[in-house]
């Protein structure tokens, strides 16, 4: 590493996006405490995805991200996160099947807490107070002592994660993921949609296909791969007092590990080359990504990847673009070109939510389901022309019934915004629109290996 780096270096350089704790002597019990808890991953998991990221950067799986915009205290319950699970699950077998790509899961989930506001109060009536900045920082209720930032809420925010990543870890292992249950994933109300009847069609095709390859005397008994699944966590690392209380030294390999999810990323606002969360996170060997935004230059991005991965290891870097549906045929290829100019590998995922959001009429945040697909397509359309990989999407959704992103096939309308709008920060896909996103992005990756394919054998010729 160029200049010296320790868990604590972060603290000498300018921070962006962080709390104003008024009781220190309180924070600094509090980062004591959680030093003394349990990692919640290990080092070992963290290298497995990074080198299963490799196999994204090559063009040979695909990433999907996705969970809620903010886990909070009052959603968190066995059934949400079941659920949250279940849509991801379809969703992956959605595009390994009908694209014939393994899939990275990787959920926004057990540690997705803090957020970056655009503003630091908010004013409501005449009345300004603190932005709520994530449950595991303040509350969100609109009183001057919910805003106030409380130490307390970083030890409540790790005790959910590691409660929600027992669940999921059970989940992913114990006999819920395995393909024989596909029919079983579809929830309640999503039923009898079209995106329901598409999945169902899917799942009577792979039953056949497990059925074949059970007389050839591939089972969940001789193949794990069919009985269970890898599911990995990640989220923002935005409060790196947090990070840091929770980043350890490997004993196998004498490197640093953020212990607090396998994956960490860091946000549009916060990737500034000489502040303190990029200065954090060089140091830490978790794959990482960060978000690139429309203002994002390709001189900026190059030193961003130079400074967070000076050896060009391959898995570690994840740039999820999120450029807005109108910008990315702008915007896109001149970052995959330089990118490739310059040798490096990445991995290149596309959120197409957080450049997307709107003001609906009745004052909700909303998305237009249009302008995230139509992200999602400009997005496959740009790595077409450009030759390379588009790797990976970054969403947020839950498996709950909410009404927060306008239209898809239940033809969700500002007006009706109100009737189930329930997240704590930004608008996510319900189950349907997810589904319905899932097989977008299969009809995409299937051209786009065809192409490949097509190549290939024009070069064999
Ligand atoms: C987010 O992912 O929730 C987020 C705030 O994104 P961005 O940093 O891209 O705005
Ligand atoms: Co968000």
């Amino acid at each position: 590493m160029s200049e010296s780096w320790s868990p604590t270096s972060w603290r000498a350089k300018p921070i962006h996006q962080a709390p104003t704790y008024p009781d220190l002597t309180k924070l600094e019990e509090t980062e004591e405490t959680l030093r003394n808890f349990p990692p919640l991953v290990f080092a070992g998991e963290a290298r497995r995805l990074k080198a299963t990221l490799a196999e994204v950067a090559d063009g040979k799986a695909f990433l999907l991200q996705g969970g809620d915009c903010a886990e909070s205290f009052s959603e968190f319950r066995a059934n949400n996160i079941r659920d949250t699970f279940r849509v991801l699950l379809q969703m992956a077998v959605v595009l390994t099947y009908g694209a014939a790509m393994p899939v990275v899961k990787v959920g926004r989930m057990a540690g997705q807490f803090a957020k970056p506001r655009s503003a630091d109060t908010e004013t409501i009536d005449g009345v300004t107070l603190p932005s709520y900045r994530g449950d595991n920082v303040n509350g969100i209720d609109f009183t001057a002592e919910a805003r106030v930032p409380d130490p307390e809420r970083l030890v409540r925010s790790y005790n959910q994660s590691a409660a929600t990543l027992n669940l999921l870890r059970a989940f992913a292992q114990g006999g819920y993921a395995d393909l024989h249950k596909v029919h079983q994933w579809t929830l309640g109300f999503v039923e009898g949609t079209l995106q329901a009847s598409r999945y169902q069609d899917l799942c009577s095709r792979l039953d056949e296909t497990l059925a074949f390859m059970e007389a050839c005397g591939l089972t969940s008994d001789t193949a794990p791969q069919i009985r269970e699944t890898d599911f990995f966590t990640s989220h923002e690392a935005l409060l790196l007092q947090y990070e840091q209380a929770l980043t350890r030294v490997d004993s196998t390999s004498g490197d640093w590990y953020d212990c607090s999810a396998h994956m960490l990323w860091i946000g549009e606002r916060t990737r500034q080359l000489d502040c303190a969360h990029v200065e954090f996170l060089r140091g830490v060997k978790n794959p990482l990504g960060f978000k690139a935004g429309p203002g994002m230059s390709a001189d900026d991005l190059l030193r961003l990847i130079d400074r967070l991965n000076p050896d060009n290891e391959s898995g570690r870097i994840t740039v999820i673009t999120r450029m807005g549906a109108e910008q990315v045929e702008a915007k896109l290829p001149g970052l995959i070109r330089a990118v490739r100019r310059e040798g490096r590998s990445v991995v290149w995922s596309c959120d197409p939510m957080h450049a997307n959001t709107v003001k609906a009429a009745g004052g909700y945040k909303t998305r237009p389901f249009d302008a995230i697909l139509a992200e999602v397509r400009a997005f496959f359309a740009v790595h077409k022309a450009e030759g390379s990989h588009a790797g990976g999407v970054h969403f947020e959704m839950t498996g709950q019934d909410v009404t927060e992103c306008v239209g898809g096939a239940q033809a969700i309308t500002e007006d009706i915004l109100g009737d189930r709008y329930h997240t704590a920060c930004d608008p996510r896909l319900n189950a349907t629109q997810s589904l319905e996103l899932a097989f977008l992005i299969a009809e995409q990756l299937k051209d786009e290996r065809a192409q490949v394919r097509a190549k290939a054998r024009a070069a064999a010729r």
